[in-house]
């Protein structure tokens, strides 16, 4: 079983509450003794790795401004960068994976490059890529864009883009650098140029950094429509989904796996991560207060907010008491589609609807002793459901201390999970 730890870093996670939660360190998102502590207890579980999820933009739909979302503090209403934080825990930790997401629709794959080799070469080779398409509106205004690009666009320019950053990481050959007595720097007969010229990007290279321990990032990826799927088939090592129960997670695995042929890959290439957000008691009744107690600090409102951020729709515009209707949206399809699927199974108003995704998106929530816990990840694996599991924390800086000391252990008794990181790099981790 494979683990990864969700993180923004701002005052949210998947819920919308964490930074509202009792247990939260106020304002504490800000410090960078907050992340140390976060890294330093994942890496005591011996987790795989830890990402950071990002977007480019306060939230600007809910209401057509961004007064909303920033009062209520809701998803986006504080992002740090999370590559400098990276580069900060690479030195306070030695064996977690360290992941960060950017935008293919944003970013120049020679700078993208630089930033990821680098953190790649100071962290020895524990370097992960969220790689994103960005799909909303104040992401566009912020970078001077009059509204998204096409959806398929947006997956040719990454697709071009991936292609550009992989020819970029390999333009110095592993035994180029020299450093030789004699005053050779590097044999320059192992650094290519790279001299791309596609429909997005133009490219001469080769880039001014060695190549790093893992040659390459690890790519994350998390879409989910058909031309998302096919690029994570082709792209990625690992993908990232939030289902909410186990018919619709064999799905989606036994799809991606299914495609990963078509790109020449074997389906244990592609580590399909989970996000669950467990709740960990001393007893079941226990468990059952600690998620009550998250849920009812979630707001309607908030999540509304984030909602319409990620649908790229403003949903102040319907009424609440009323299911969702049938709105068109042009963000994340494949979250809206199962919102729409959720709520009609469970009637629900766009209220409900709001709440249930400021609880946490529509992660699933597993309440129970370390061993009820421990039993629900395993079932999943057994089932052909993940590879692995996002965990996603409800307060922080100490919202993992529980998992890691109570269901790790658990799942090391059992022979579930490793009691030891076998080696230093994060490819190291998913391929043991
Ligand atoms: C679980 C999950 C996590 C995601 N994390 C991010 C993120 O951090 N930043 C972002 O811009 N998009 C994020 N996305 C959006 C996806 O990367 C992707 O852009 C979106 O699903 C739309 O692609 P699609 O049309 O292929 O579904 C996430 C999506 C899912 C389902």
């Amino acid at each position: 079983m494979h683990l990864a730890a969700f993180l923004i870093a701002g005052n949210a996670a998947h819920s919308q509450a964490l930074w509202r939660h009792p247990e939260s360190r106020r304002g504490g998102f800000l410090e960078l003794d907050y992340y140390r502590h976060i890294a330093q207890t994942l890496e005591r579980g011996k987790f795989d790795l830890l990402f950071f999820a990002d977007r480019l933009a306060v939230s600007t739909r809910y209401g057509e401004s961004h007064r909303h979302g920033i009062a209520v503090g809701d998803q986006d209403a504080t992002r740090l960068d999370p590559l400098p934080i990276l580069g900060a825990l690479a030195a306070v930790t030695r064996h977690i994976g360290l992941g960060a997401t950017r935008s293919t629709t944003y970013s120049q794959p020679y700078s993208l490059a630089r930033e990821f080799a680098t953190l790649d070469h100071l962290s020895g080779g524990r370097a992960a890529w969220n790689v994103v398409t960005s799909v909303n509106q104040g992401e566009a205004d912020n970078f001077g864009l009059k509204e998204t690009l096409p959806h398929d666009v947006r997956y040719d320019r990454a697709d071009e883009f991936l292609e550009v950053a992989h020819k970029l990481w390999r333009s110095w050959s592993p035994q180029a650098l020299h450093l030789g007595a004699g005053g050779r720097y590097a044999d320059a007969a192992l650094v290519e140029a790279i001299d791309h010229h596609g429909a997005h990007f133009s490219v001469r290279g080769p880039l001014n950094i060695p190549s790093s321990p893992q040659g390459s990032p690890v790519i994350i990826q998390a879409g989910s429509s058909e031309r998302g799927q096919d690029f994570a088939a082709r792209w990625s090592e690992v993908v990232f989904n939030i289902q909410p129960d186990l018919p619709r997670l064999q799905r989606f695995y036994g799809d991606l796996k299914g495609r990963a042929e078509k790109f020449g890959r074997r389906p244990q290439d592609i580590k399909i991560l989970s996000a669950v957000m467990p709740f960990v008691g001393a007893s079941r009744a226990h468990a059952e207060e600690l998620r009550e107690q998250a849920n009812a600090l979630a707001d309607p409102l908030v999540g509304l907010s984030t909602l319409s951020s990620h649908m790229n729709v403003d949903f102040s515009a319907y009424a609440l008491d009323a299911p969702i209707g049938d709105v068109q949206v042009s963000g994340i399809q494949g979250l809206f589609k199962l919102l729409k699927e959720i709520s009609a199974e469970r009637q629900l108003t766009l209220a409900d609807a709001g709440r249930l995704y400021a609880q946490g998106v529509l992660t699933p929530q597993v309440a129970g002793t370390a061993a009820d816990v421990a039993d629900w990840l395993e079932h999943i694996v057994a089932q052909g459901g993940a590879d692995g599991f996002v965990i996603s924390p409800s307060h922080l800086p100490h919202g993992f201390d529980d998992f890691v000391d109570g269901v790790v252990p658990e799942l090391q008794r059992r022979g579930s999970f490793r009691r030891n990181y076998d080696g230093r790099q994060l490819r190291a981790h998913l391929a043991a």
